[in-house]
């Protein structure tokens, strides 16, 4: 039996397709129509609603998700709360309010997704120190960020009195309520065993996380995903954990959670997390997904192959671990067989004589595909001599790629111009992408040639950030 709570009312369902979006539930079988669709696939933010879980504390955290590409089955045991609820006996929300007070709303579509992001940021116990990320998945074609960001502000820095407060008792007595009954085709296991019993009865299932990028096959493609197994209630994939050599990151971890580790210990990577996609994004979103359809693309496979960390494969008896330029074999194609799945990314901790940078050029700064993705590591010894160099790339080639090539310009001479100028000579040998929407093949030359050279700035303490965060 499935159960969750839609705003104060605790929904039971016997029966429901694996893959039922949130957003066709709300508005076709709740006539809850406040959640709009624009794209139907987590790009706009029109169909915002605030997930509520217990958080490792045992209070209620909350975190705005998109409805329009989060299966049902994936919201058990937790509280959805939609646009619908935030009013409360005729009185607008103080978030609602806030917007109409700084004129946030023209035509509307985009309102309540908005709202949702607000009412989300409201509800952060710790000081946020950029308010405006929380809107960083909500377009609007009208009214002009402006108002909104002041919105945002004013809300982070004020306390909001949360007329939705007073049912959080009784929302977190049903939490602890609700049991762990299966549901056919969908199922969530909680541990290696389950997990590999799961993939053996149902052989043809899919393993879902935060579904941000397999929900698409369903909103996008039209195709139906019959069967789902649930992998993020799997213990072993939810814990980030120091090793010997460095961490072990579970394939399962919300990318919101990856992010705030990245700040800590490997704040290169900092950027290009967040720019993974929005908080809305993130906060679903997981390694094991990213790399697991292996997208030319993605950023967290030249990420990671910058960071030389590792791949770990499991098939609930033997763990094995990849290197991930191995484990991507070619177009969305990888060493993955069906009784395996992806456990967890290793990374070892950088020393302090290794530089490292990824850099995404993308058109849009949040929630895009990148044009390309450079990431560079390079060891330089006491002598300023670069002893070691990885360079990676995604957007290049039909898979993310080491340029082995371009490394070898770098390995035993000093980290100089015109060293980086040869490098720059050797692009387009190493390299011949394709030209498509999100770029011609000369510019992807280019953008590789160009980042090579900011490296070297960079590594010269000459800081060539772009600012981005109003
Ligand atoms: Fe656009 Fe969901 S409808 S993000
Ligand atoms: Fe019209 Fe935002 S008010 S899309």
């Amino acid at each position: 039996m499935l159960e969750l709570m839609i705003n104060r009312e605790v929904v039971k369902i016997a029966s429901l397709d694996a893959d039922t979006m949130l957003l066709n539930y709300l508005r076709e079988h709740k006539q809850l129509t406040g959640s709009k669709e624009g794209c139907a696939s987590g790009d706009c933010g029109a169909c915002t609603v605030v997930m509520v879980e217990p958080d490792p504390n045992g209070e209620l955290s909350y975190k705005q998700i998109n409805a329009c590409i989060t299966p049902v089955h994936s919201l058990h045991g937790k509280q959805v709360i939609t646009v619908e609820h935030l009013k409360q006996a005729q009185a607008l929300h103080p978030v609602q309010q806030a917007v109409v007070d700084k004129n946030g709303t023209q035509c509307g579509f985009c309102t309540p997704g908005i709202v949702m992001s607000l009412y989300a940021l409201s509800k952060q116990k710790q000081t946020v120190s950029h308010p405006s990320d929380y809107l960083a998945g909500n377009l609007c074609r009208c009214t002009g960020y402006g108002p909104l960001i002041e919105v945002a502000n004013t809300i982070a820095s004020q306390s909001i009195d949360d007329p939705l407060e007073q049912d959080a008792s009784a929302v977190k007595t049903w939490m602890a309520s609700v049991d762990d009954a299966a549901c056919q085709h969908y199922a969530r296991p909680k541990t290696r065993l389950e997990l590999a019993q799961a993939k053996s009865q149902m052989p043809s299932a899919k393993l879902i996380a935060g579904g941000t990028d397999l929900s698409l096959e369903v909103t996008q493609q039209g195709r139906s995903l019959p069967e789902l197994i649930d992998i993020s209630h799997v213990d072993d994939l939810l814990t980030i954990t120091e090793t010997t050599s460095g961490w072990r990151i579970g394939a399962a971890v919300p990318m919101d959670r990856v992010h705030a580790f990245a700040r800590e210990h490997f704040p290169s990577a900092d950027e290009v997390i967040e720019r993974l996609g929005s908080l809305t994004i993130r906060h679903r979103a997981t390694l094991g997904g990213s790399l697991g359809h292996a997208s030319p693309i993605g950023d967290i496979a030249p990420l990671l192959m910058s960071l030389n960390g590792r791949i770990e494969v499991d098939d609930g008896v033997t763990k094995t671990l990849f290197a991930p330029e191995d484990y991507i074999t070619g177009y969305r194609e990888t060493l993955l067989r069906d009784h395996q799945w992806i456990s967890a990314i290793h990374l070892p901790r950088l020393a302090p004589n290794q530089h490292h940078a990824i850099y995404k050029i993308s058109k849009r700064y949040e929630d895009d595909i990148a044009t390309v993705t450079l990431g560079i590591n390079m060891t330089i010894d006491s002598d300023q001599r670069v002893k070691n160099c990885i360079i990676s790339a995604g957007g290049v080639a039909a898979k993310s790629v080491r340029l082995h090539e371009l490394e070898k310009v770098f390995v035993g001479r000093p980290l100089s111009l015109p060293i980086v100028h040869a490098a720059q000579d050797k692009v387009p040998e190493v390299i011949q992408p394709l030209s498509d929407v999100r770029g011609s093949a000369r510019y992807r030359v280019k953008l590789v040639q160009n980042l090579l050279k900011r490296f070297y700035l960079q590594t010269q303490h000459i800081d060539v950030r772009l600012v981005h965060h109003a």
